[in-house]
């Protein structure tokens, strides 16, 4: 199999095609497979930058960079920093280290769109040792998310 090929891009700049194929896999994966319905697309898909990885021209991994002073999980309150979502690996694609390729250039992204600002996330926390390997550090207790247990975590 061959390596991710990466693409950023604001939401206008998608195609129809790249945006059908980043919905289809975020419902999969968030509504379908994690048997959780919740509003997927939201206003924040227009403020934010989406990072596509496909292999053999096929979406395999995708996540999103919420802009600063955007993302909010606790009412009233918004994350100073870019937030990192909506993170997946296609399930075609899983266990060959797509996951952590597709997080080391979302924050190498993260820092050269937004130098010296940090990154917060909002992390399921199944995957807190996924993210700590990624030097993510939990912030915070365990919150409730759509259903699902979630931690605030940061990265310097
Ligand atoms: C989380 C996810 C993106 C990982 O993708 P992946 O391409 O399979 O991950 P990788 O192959 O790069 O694995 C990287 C590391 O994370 C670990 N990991 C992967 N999936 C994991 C899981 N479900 N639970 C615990 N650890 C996991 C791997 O063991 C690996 O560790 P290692 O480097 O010590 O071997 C993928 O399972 C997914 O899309 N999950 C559903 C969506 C989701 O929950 N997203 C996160 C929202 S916060």
């Amino acid at each position: 199999m061959n390596a991710l090929i990466f693409r950023w891009a604001r939401l206008h700049e998608l195609t129809a095609p790249e945006w059908h194929a980043v919905m289809a896999a975020r419902e999969a994966v968030f509504i379908v497979e994690q048997n959780c319905p919740y509003q997927d697309a939201d206003a924040l898909d227009a403020q934010s930058w989406h990072l596509i990885g496909t292999c053999d021209g096929l979406l395999a991994a995708y996540l999103r960079v919420v802009d600063p002073g955007r993302k909010s999980v606790h009412a009233g309150t918004f994350y100073a920093e870019p937030s990192i979502g909506r993170v997946l690996t296609a399930t075609a694609f899983r266990g060959k280290g797509f996951g952590q390729q597709l997080m080391r250039e979302g924050i190498a992204g993260c820092d050269r769109l937004f130098p010296g600002q940090g990154i917060r996330i909002s992390a399921q926390s199944y995957l807190l040792n996924f993210y700590r390997a990624l030097g993510f550090v939990e912030v915070g207790d365990e919150y409730d998310e759509d259903g699902i247990p979630h931690f605030e975590m940061r990265r310097t």
